[in-house]
């Protein structure tokens, strides 16, 4: 048990070894994963299931017992000790992406090596000379007007969005504008609202920040099942039509036309999450669900996937019957987005910046994904790969006999190569509820994951192609008996 939290760390370089073990370990107590009162191993037993030297184990140990998360006992014996209040683990989604690893498929973060650092800071350069000192005040917190109109041409003619500058709120990424939506909804009086399963952990988190709680709708091979949304009975659904988070599914123009259906009917609301509608393989991006009934449909997007999620930059367009209780929360919340980047973003856009950045990344991660789809087709023959016509992220299955999953990830773990199953993005509960179906042979819709199967989320747009095809290596020769 506890040499499996500490696998990871034990595979980082020598250098930072030690300090990773001690990380581990502190976080394995902080967190609770380590009980209070939890026996560990002997030093020697856990150095030579880590497969590390004695000496670090050791100082690690008296490391953490100076610090009060150890306690050594007056004979031989090291304890957890009750110094540490556990905290919740932090969210999955939200967690940093692991240390040390050697080869990481984590996906949610795109190339960082691409953002363009000269135009960049030429726009910094132009606007900081151009802006007047009343342009450094309080700024309008639905964001500046100049914002707000290059954001409305950009997203009308890149993402089929009605893009009416007024219905614009700049926020500070997806995660805010899921937020802001969150309190607006709680003040109306809704308590519940639908997401995808599997989906994104983070949009059950953020519901839950703004005391709203989060239904698992199931999804099929055309996107959300929206027999199973009409009978949940909530009037609101968080969604990614465009390459579903995570199977990459693009929602059908059928399920497109009966999810509006649905909402028309209940007087509801689709907030339609775009994440990574930008990058689109084989074709013309499929324009947003937002563009078809603008009434119905709250739209957000962000600049962390094309630039950097660093730069905490998006955009909300809300139906015109929310619009004044949104900037009402923005307000709340910050008083507006800091004027000066928005200054910068207004000007990267208008210079059409913003479209030659996508262009270019557009070109690297189509080049990693058919890096990533050879060598899985060389390591692992016989492999399934979908969701793989847009977006940074693709859905491997892999065939029976590398399973079962819980060994294949505890091989590839303590080959140093950090992945992320599918079924880490399942609602809580449903993820049972999925085996026992399947155990009694029935199986929920098409996204069931059964006991044998491995699925496999593989971001691959931060990585070079040979990385990838080192990294796929690895994991081969690590569960390849
Ligand atoms: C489903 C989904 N939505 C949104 C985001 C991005 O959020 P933000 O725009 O706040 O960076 C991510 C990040 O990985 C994501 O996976």
């Amino acid at each position: 048990m506890t040499s499996e939290l500490l696998l990871q760390a034990a595979s980082a370089p020598a250098r930072s070894r030690g300090r990773a073990l001690q990380a581990a370990l502190r976080e394995a107590v902080r967190s609770g994963r380590l009980a209070v009162g939890t026996r560990l191993p002997s030093s020697r037993d856990l150095a030579a299931d880590l497969g590390v030297s004695r000496g670090l184990v050791t100082e690690a140990y008296e490391q953490l017992t100076a610090e009060g998360y150890l306690r050594s006992g007056r004979g031989a014996g090291t304890w957890v000790g009750d110094a540490v209040r556990a905290t919740r683990p932090p969210a999955r989604d939200l967690a940093p992406r692991p240390v040390g690893a050697r080869a990481d498929f984590v996906p949610g973060t795109p190339d960082l090596s691409l953002f363009p650092r000269a135009s960049w800071s030429a726009a910094q350069r132009a606007v900081l000379a151009e802006l007047a000192h009343p342009d450094l005040g309080y700024p309008d917190p639905r964001g500046l007007p100049r914002l707000r109109t290059a954001l409305a041409e950009l997203l009308a003619r890149r993402r089929g969005v009605v893009a009416d500058p007024e219905r614009i709120v700049v926020v500070s990424g997806v995660t805010q504008a899921t937020t802001l939506l969150g309190f607006v909804l709680h003040a109306r009086g809704v308590r519940a609202v639908g997401v995808e399963d599997p989906g994104s952990p983070q949009h059950a988190e953020l519901y839950a920040a703004a005391g709203v709680t989060t239904v698992p709708v199931p999804l099929d091979d055309e996107g959300l099942a929206v027999g199973a949304l009409r009978s949940s009975g909530v009037r609101a659904v968080v969604t990614t039509p465009a390459h579903q988070f995570p199977t990459g599914v693009a929602y059908s123009a059928r399920r497109r036309a009966e999810l509006l259906d649905w909402a028309r009917s209940v007087d509801g609301l689709v907030l339609e999450d775009d994440y990574d509608g930008d990058f689109r393989y084989d074709r013309a991006p499929v324009g947003a669900l937002q563009g078809l009934d603008p009434d119905h449909v709250a739209y957000a997007g962000s600049a962390s996937k094309s630039l950097a999620p660093g730069l905490r930059l998006g955009w909300l367009l809300v139906p015109e019957r929310l619009v004044e209780e949104v900037v009402a929360r923005k307000r709340t919340l910050d008083l507006g987005h800091p004027a000066l980047d928005q200054a910068l973003f207004a000007r990267f856009v208008e210079r059409g910046d913003y479209d030659r950045q996508l262009r270019r990344c557009r070109r690297a991660y189509r080049e990693r994904r058919d890096a990533l789809l050879d060598a899985l087709r060389e390591h692992f023959p016989g492999t399934e790969v979908s969701g793989i016509a847009a977006g940074l992220h693709v859905i491997a299955a892999l065939p029976e006999r590398y399973g079962p999953q819980e060994r294949f990830l505890a091989e590839v773990a303590s080959a140093g190569v950090a992945v992320r199953p599918l079924s880490d993005c399942r609602h809580p509960g449903t993820e049972a509820e999925a085996a026992a179906a399947d155990e009694a042979g029935g199986g929920t819709e098409c996204q069931s994951v059964g006991k044998g199967d491995i699925r496999l989320v593989l971001g691959y747009a931060h990585l070079s192609p040979a990385r990838i095809r080192d990294g796929v290596r690895m994991m081969a020769a690590a569960v390849t008996h």
